[in-house]
């Protein structure tokens, strides 16, 4: 036979189970809010969860920490904006599961909170947050700059690439051949991107600057093609592109077929003209010495 105090402790053990499966039941939360929006752009904010089968409370929704938009089902009406500078909620988009932000702006870049609470008599309440980055996209496409259109294969040329007036700057990446270029020491240098900030519109460009050393396989029948591509999230790209010739002497780009990598250098070439060259004109002067020192012995 059970006794009393047997029922109880049952009872108890019965509501902490359920307890706890009701504190498990908010885990199943999730906020959907995008990584990065268009300034400008209406987005809205999801708040998912099960409460399994108590009612809802209340959805709170939160900036940073600033309280911008409630819905309590059980008030009439059932939601609430507060004001918050540069919010503006449509409040027709707008309810228990979601919240619509009307033409964000730049400055709304920051924490979101979804509050959701469990009816009485626990109001078991959770809370998740996740960061949405409002960004100022670029007007133009990146603007590239080099020096020289022509290299001598074994050179090196400078590449820099500008991407104006952005939040925040853009990602720039560097192509050779429709191939990315990655920084490797020996033949590509790509340098850090340096931000420079424009006072004020509050706005940033990046630049970056390639360096390649120049070897034969960055040419497809003559030409390199350098490009710059410019990105901000999956919000915008742009792009500019360049060609560059092989202006290598033409000795050397015969030759460049059967001979080694070294050989190919057009300075070695150079050298290598100038030393044969050298040795005809002492082989010249050998010759007349001799011819000189024979006259001298039959004029005798
Ligand atoms: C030429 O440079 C590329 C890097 O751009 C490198 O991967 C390749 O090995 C180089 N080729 C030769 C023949 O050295
Ligand atoms: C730049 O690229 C990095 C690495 O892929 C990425 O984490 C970051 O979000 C990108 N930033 C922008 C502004 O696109
Ligand atoms: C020969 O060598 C000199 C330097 O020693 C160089 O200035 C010149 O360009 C070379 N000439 C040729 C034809 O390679």
């Amino acid at each position: 036979m059970l006794s009393t105090s047997d029922i109880r402790f049952a009872l108890l053990f019965i509501q902490l189970f359920s307890l706890y499966r009701e504190t498990s039941s908010l885990k199943s939360m999730v906020i959907k809010v995008p990584e990065a929006v268009k300034s400008g752009d209406t987005v809205t904010l999801k708040c998912e969860y099960d409460l399994e089968n108590v009612a809802l409370y209340s959805i709170k929704w939160y900036w940073n920490d600033e309280e911008f938009y409630r819905y309590i089902p059980k008030e009439s009406p059932p939601f609430k904006a507060f004001p918050v500078k540069l919010v503006n909620v449509d409040l027709s988009k707008s309810g228990a599961n979601a919240v619509t932000l009307r033409g964000v702006h730049r400055q709304l870049t920051g924490d979101y909170k979804c509050e959701v609470s469990a009816d009485g008599p626990l109001f078991h309440t959770d809370i998740l947050v996740a960061r949405m980055i409002v960004a100022e996209l670029p007007h133009d496409d990146p603007i590239m700059s080099l020096r020289d259109t022509k290299v001598e294969i074994g050179k090196k040329i400078q590449v820099e690439c500008f991407s104006a007036s952005s939040d925040p700057e853009a990602n720039l990446t560097w192509f050779i051949n429709n191939k990315e270029a990655k920084d490797n020491n020996d033949f590509i240098t790509i340098h850090p991107t340096k931000v420079e900030k424009d006072a004020m519109l509050e706005l940033k460009s990046a630049r970056s600057k390639i360096e390649i050393l120049t070897n034969k396989s960055h040419f497809i029948q003559g030409v390199m093609t350098v490009r710059c591509v410019g990105s901000v999230y999956n919000l915008w790209h742009g792009s500019v592109e360049n060609y560059i010739r092989d202006d290598s002497p033409k000795l050397a780009q015969v030759l460049g077929s059967t001979l080694s990598q070294s050989q190919l250098d057009p300075i070695f070439e150079h050298h290598g003209n100038n030393a044969t060259w050298m040795k005809r004109v002492s082989n010249l002067n050998l010759f007349l010495c001799l011819m000189f020192s024979i006259s001298r012995i039959v004029l005798r």
